[in-house]
Parts: structure tokens; C-alpha cells; sequence
């Protein structure tokens, strides 16, 4: 599958993995083309961006340390703003210091410490992968369950979205849900112990008790990036890349290092009722591993629809720790899969959605189309020569059309849609993504019609940032 990067190939991408450590405003970036003047909001996105601590480098890309950047429309301008969120990991950071486990970057120190911190507070708080708005507030998150609080328009810390409930966790997903009928956040938690379990919740606007839909005990929990929500279910696949807790404690490995890939374990989609907090069943498939949920929907009663982006197996997490100047090696291949689970009947069936294939960085219309029949999804992908994304894909999800867009030495992040006001159409609006122009040594925030997919407008950002992974549009 996966191929590994020579040192003789193009390392343009590179500049993506490369370290950004000032922090900058800019009152109005230079735009080319026009962007629609009903964009009034502002795109933020968390993306690692601080590669080097101390006289280290991190191991693997999803430990860089988090920052926010910040691109604000007005009248068709566009503002620009990079802050760092200041965890205590970026604090640490500042003193040359790595403290806490990471994904997969450890800490000096010794045995004990090692358990003392796999079963307490001792992971890291590095916020970089995901951003969510609880009611009014706004977080940026990790796999560890410490979120940390932001102002979306000066980009200052806040400090920790404190729970008040007792819920115990290790991990979570930086991909909550969003019950949009009751404006909770839903996710859900592993803890690790003796006995582990998964617990769904929903945090209610507001609040700072979460509320338990389901707990689930589990010998040895599944690394989960993220989950599936459809109207009436939540949908946890367990793919076998598996951990034994009580061995973690002991190993001294980083996190992601004490997950084993066990394939004759297939796959188990775990289905809970959304309401009662029921368990419907474990629904067995063959091995995969993913990070991104795309969408998940019933079709008719007992036929439960699940789409995400599949990998064969969890080889691209090895891909993606760091050399000198960018990652170990490609993404790999992908597939956006539609698994459909007989809920009375017990099985579970695959299909490949045509146009769906080298993908990640699933969105959709997500405040309209998630938990429902949809027609399009969009992705960061790329193709069987390339070094890396460089490309932007739309999939027509129900007639199998894939229609992409690229520019010659760029490479887009994720693209996030931008649903226009008053418009019906699925696909009406904007396409925002984060661009690396590695000739120009600089990134542009690119403005793409959702429907036609062709570009609108670029505005120049006055350095590199470096390669992220989600953000959010924040209506004004
Ligand atoms: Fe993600």
C-alpha cells in the first residue's frame, strides 16, 4: 500500500511539516478573483504548527503543537490571524520542554512517572486536532479529554472547558457530533482500567455535565478517531487496532505505540439507540481502519447506512511520523466505503461509492445533511503519483461523479463547506480550504464554488501554515 518517500522526489510538499512559530495580524490579505459578499463569518482552523521543542523534533505529525489561524470576511476582504493555544503543552514548549505523552512523541522520564501518567492527568493537552462550539463557547481538541477554551475573534486562550460531572476517560474524539434538535454536543469516551468501557454523552448547551447515553465495557479498547451519528443511532466502529490497558501502563511506549494491529479481529460497527441508550447490536465486518466517519443515516426502518473513508489497515499512521523535513512516508489508499447494517437481520453489507477513492478530510453539509440521505460529500485527495494532497474532490455520493480541483505545486487542506444564505441547493455555497503554494513558499485560503467546484478566489496568506487538519466556518 503505502510507499515510501526517496529522498531524490520533489520536496516541495515539505514546507507543510516545516514550522511556523511567529504569530501574525493582518488587517486585509491580497485577493485575487471575488469572493461572494455574503461571506461575512470567519474561518478558524487548528493545525500543529510548532515541530521543533527544545533541541527535539516530535516524532509524528499529529504531535506539533497546536495553533489557531484565523481568516475573517468582510465586503469581500479577508483578514488574517495565527495565535498559539496556550496548553500547558505549548507552555512547556516555550521552556524547550516536552512533559507530557503525546500521540506518539514520549517524554524523558522514568517508569513510574510512565504509569503515574497513563492512569492520571498526565497526557498531553496538545489542542491541534479539531475545534467545536458548546452552546456559546468555543474549544479546540485532542484525543485527551481537555479541552481548551478560545475566543473565536482575538484567538485568546480561555483556559479548560472544565467538566463538573465525574465521568472518568483516558481518550475521546476531537470529532464530536452535533445533536441539532436539543444544540448538544455528543461524543464519546474510553476509560481504561481493569475493566474499560466506552461511554457516549451529550453535553447539553450551557452545561458542563455530560449526560451518559450508553457505556459499553471493553476488554481492550479500539483506537477511534471519531464516530457515526444518524438520526436515530450512534455508531462506534472498532477496528482492530486494539490496546490492552494494563500492559500500556507498563510499556513506556507513546500512546498510539501500545495499539496493536490485529486483523483476524475484524471489524465491529457497534450500534446504541440514540434514545434509550440501548446497545442494537455489534455488527461484524472484515478488517479496515479509518479516522473520519463521512455520514450515517437510516434508510428505511432496521437499515442503518454508514459511510466513511476506509483504509485496509492503520499503516498510515506509521507513514505519517516525521523525518527531518516532512512525513515517513504517503497517505496511501483510500476508499469512501457505504457499509449498510440489517439491524434485525444482524448483518452488515459493503459497497465502494464510485468517485470516492484516494480521500480524506470528509465534510459535508453538515448542519443540514448530517444524519440524513445527502448528495455530496467533499475531500482532500490525491493520485497514485502523488507526494501528497494535492488535490480538492467532490463526490456526488448518489450518481458516483467525482470532480476535482488543482493548481500546480499547491496542496489544499481540508475543504470545508460554506452553506450560502437563503440558497436550498445541497451544494450552494462556498468551498473554503487552506492552500500551500510551495513555489510561493506561502499559503492562500481558496474560495471554490460548491457547485461548479471551479475557484472564486485566493487570498494570500503572508507566510506558510503549516499542513492542519480541521476547522470550522464561524457565522458572524
Ligand atoms: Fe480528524
Amino acid at each position: 500500500m503505502a510507499t515510501a518517500l526517496s529522498q531524490t522526489q520533489s520536496t516541495d510538499h515539505r514546507l507543510g511539516f516545516k514550522s511556523l512559530d511567529e504569530e501574525v495580524a493582518v488587517d486585509r490579505l491580497p485577493v485575487s478573483g471575488a469572493l461572494p459578499a455574503w461571506l461575512t463569518g470567519a474561518l478558524v482552523r487548528v493545525t500543529p504548527a510548532l515541530f521543533e521543542i527544545g533541541d527535539r523534533r516530535v516524532a509524528h505529525w499529529f504531535d506539533g503543537v497546536a495553533m489557531l489561524n484565523r481568516f475573517g470576511f468582510t465586503d469581500g476582504s479577508v483578514s488574517y490571524k495565527s495565535r498559539f493555544l496556550e496548553s500547558r503543552a505549548y507552555r512547556d514548549a516555550q521552556e524547550g520542554r516536552i512533559r507530557h505523552a503525546g500521540f506518539a512523541t514520549d517524554p524523558c522520564r522514568s517508569i513510574f512517572k510512565r504509569v503515574q501518567a497513563i492512569f492520571s492527568p498526565g497526557f498531553t493537552d496538545n489542542p491541534n486536532v479539531n475545534l467545536a462550539r458548546v452552546g456559546e463557547r468555543y474549544i479546540a481538541m485532542t484525543e485527551t479529554p481537555l479541552p481548551v477554551e478560545f475566543d473565536p475573534e482575538t484567538l485568546d486562550t480561555l483556559g479548560y472547558l472544565e467538566f463538573a460531572d465525574s465521568l472518568k476517560s483516558h481518550v475521546t474524539t476531537a470529532h464530536p457530533h452535533h445533536d441539532r434538535e436539543r444544540d448538544e454536543l455528543v461524543n464519546y469516551v474510553a476509560h481504561f482500567s481493569k475493566t474499560s468501557e466506552y461511554v457516549l454523552y451529550a453535553l447539553p448547551p450551557g452545561s458542563t455535565e455530560r449526560r451518559v447515553i450508553a457505556r459499553m465495557p471493553v476488554r481492550e479498547p479500539a483506537y477511534m478517531h471519531a464516530f457515526g451519528m444518524s438520526g436515530r443511532h450512534l455508531i462506534l466502529a472498532e477496528y482492530p487496532l486494539r490496546v490492552n490497558p494494563l500492559k500500556m501502563a507498563l510499556s513506556g511506549k507513546p500512546f498510539i505505540e501500545n495499539y496493536v494491529w490485529r486483523p483476524e479481529l475484524g471489524t465491529k460497527l457497534q450500534v446504541f439507540d440514540r434514545e434509550t441508550g440501548a446497545h442494537r447490536g455489534s455488527f461484524e465486518t472484515d478488517a479496515f481502519f479509518c479516522f473520519h466517519h463521512v455520514n450515517a443515516f437510516e434508510r428505511e426502518p432496521g437499515e442503518l447506512v454508514v459511510d466513511l473513508v476506509a483504509y485496509d489497515d492503520a499503516s498510515v499512521i506509521d507513514q505519517l511520523y516525521l523525518n527531518e523535513d516532512g512525513p515517513r512516508g504517503t497517505l496511501g489508499r483510500t476508499e469512501l466505503r457505504r457499509y449498510t447494517i440489517d439491524l434485525d437481520g444482524g448483518t452488515v453489507t459493503w459497497e465502494a461509492l464510485p468517485g470516492g477513492h484516494d480521500v480524506e478530510l470528509p465534510r459535508i453539509d453538515y448542519g443540514r445533511r448530517n444524519t440524513r440521505d445527502y448528495g455530496y460529500a467533499y475531500f482532500a485527495g490525491w493520485g497514485e503519483e502523488s507526494d501528497w494532497i494535492d488535490r480538492l474532490v467532490k463526490v456526488d455520493v448518489r450518481e458516483g461523479a467525482r470532480s476535482e480541483w488543482s493548481s500546480p505545486g499547491c496542496y489544499p487542506g481540508e475543504p470545508i463547506f460554506v452553506r450560502e444564505p437563503g440558497n436550498d441547493s445541497e451544494d450552494g455555497g462556498v468551498i473554503l480550504s487552506v492552500v500551500l503554494d510551495a513555489a510561493a513558499g506561502r499559503s492562500f485560503l481558496l474560495a471554490l464554488d460548491a457547485g461548479s467546484f471551479e475557484e472564486l478566489a485566493r487570498a494570500e496568506a503572508p507566510h506558510h501554515i503549516p499542513f492542519g487538519f480541521h476547522g470550522e466556518y464561524l457565522r458572524s
